[in-house]
């Protein structure tokens, strides 16, 4: 059970901290009385209230400087500020109430109805913030739980998998003259299956660990050397294929590099295939902005997809191809939204059916100097 709430009442006059406390009495939080500016802010420092009444005429450090410094120190940012005083009739004064970052006024003498019901309901605000608050926690708990399960299991896996592949191999390559053909087919289906088996496996564990990696912050990446990298690899492993490739210059972002890496290798390994039976195969690398921020993208005009199924993708095993069509698991997608999530972006897809498909992403401090972003495209269009 977490605790009571806890409301801060400032006030320099003894008097009035004992009257306000006694009209409060009846409500479930703990009081706590502090006589000067300085008693508060020492208060605000050490514990989390639902709210503070605040004296706003105070010797010393009156109660529009204990609510600017309040504002300024992230742990009493939020708490909510409720002014009281005699002085703030006029609009000026109000004004500046509410500019040094009060939730609402109260004036002197003050009506006991009133406080209580305002006191209440930042009691009820708090309780539901913390009730969400320990949602996300049990969240995220649960989900560190199913990762740490899904590693675990994934790794387990693969002990007796070693024996049946490697000896349906041995079989097949030493022994398959004793069978017949109907035996040999049978036998490399067990060995195929195996196979399949152990990609799966391997796929579940690059997942598993990508969410352990915390990623490393701070350092600036070129997204677009990494994309031209990953394209280069991408055209050595298929001369065969045609595909025309743009990236636009000076693509950078604030994140953790190797991870980064992962999630561009993989939407771009999807467009590269995705887009094996377009006649004029284009792939493209570049940015533009939605509001203030920054948004990437890698766009192909391949067979796309359609955009009612675009959020599915993200999870594990989601795929909208057969693998007679396309091969795959469904696991990079999975990857990349992972990446970007532990980043603290979002990431979003829009596509057509044989329209190509567009991954929108973005990375919160990674902005790119003006006038350095690929073409302009506004996120919704395919
Ligand atoms: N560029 C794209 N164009 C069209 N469809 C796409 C594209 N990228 C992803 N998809 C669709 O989303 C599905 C999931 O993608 P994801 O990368 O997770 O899996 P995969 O590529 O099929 O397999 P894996 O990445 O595990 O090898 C794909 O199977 C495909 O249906
Ligand atoms: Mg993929």
């Amino acid at each position: 059970m977490s605790e009571s709430p806890k409301v801060l009442i400032v006030d320099d006059v003894e008097a009035n901290l004992i009257a306000m406390e006694a009209l409060l009495g009846g409500l479930d939080c703990v009081i706590v009385r502090a006589g000067s500016g300085n008693d508060a802010l020492r208060w605000l420092l050490r514990h989390e209230f639902a709210a503070m009444l605040l004296d706003v005429q105070m010797p010393g450090m009156d109660g529009f400087e204990v609510a600017r410094l309040a504002r300024m120190n992230p742990r009493s940012r939020e708490v909510p500020i409720i002014f009281v005083t005699a002085m703030l009739e006029t609009d000026e004064n109000l004004f500046l109430g509410y500019e040094s970052g009060a939730v609402d006024v109260l004036f002197k003498p003050l009506n006991a109805h009133v406080l209580v019901s305002k006191v209440q309901v930042f009691l009820e605000l708090d309780r539901s913030r913390r009730r969400l608050a320990d949602e996300i926690e049990a969240h995220k708990r649960t989900l560190a739980d199913l990762d740490a399960f899904n590693y675990s299991v994934s790794h387990d896996l693969r002990a007796p998998l070693r024996p049946l592949k490697g000896f349906s191999e041995i079989l097949l390559e030493e022994h398959a003259q004793k069978l017949d053909d109907e035996g040999r087919r049978l036998l490399s289906r067990i060995a195929t299956a195996a196979d399949k088996m152990d990609h799966l496996i391997d796929d579940l564990l690059r997942l598993s660990k990508v969410s352990r990696v915390r990623p490393s912050a701070g350092l600036v990446v070129s997204l677009s050397d990494l994309a031209r990298e990953i394209v280069a690899e991408l055209r050595g492993d298929h001369p065969d294929r045609e595909v025309d490739f743009v990236a636009a210059a000076d693509l950078s972002a604030h994140g953790d590099a190797s991870l980064l890496r992962i999630a561009l290798e993989n939407l771009l390994r999807n467009a590269w295939k995705f887009t094996t039976r377009s006649p004029n195969a284009r792939i493209e690398v570049g940015s533009t902005t939605l509001g203030a921020e920054t948004v990437y993208f890698v766009r192909d005009n391949g067979v796309g997809f359609d955009p009612r199924h675009g959020d599915k993708l993200f999870r594990a095993f989601q795929r909208l191809h057969s693998s007679a069509d396309f091969e795959g698991t469904g696991i990079g997608l999975a990857i990349v939204e992972r990446v970007i999530r532990h980043h603290g972006g979002r990431i979003w897809a829009d596509a057509a059916t044989d329209r190509g498909a567009t991954f929108f992403f973005t990375l919160p401090s990674g902005r790119p100097p003006p006038g350095v972003a690929g073409s302009s495209v506004t996120p919704g269009g395919a």
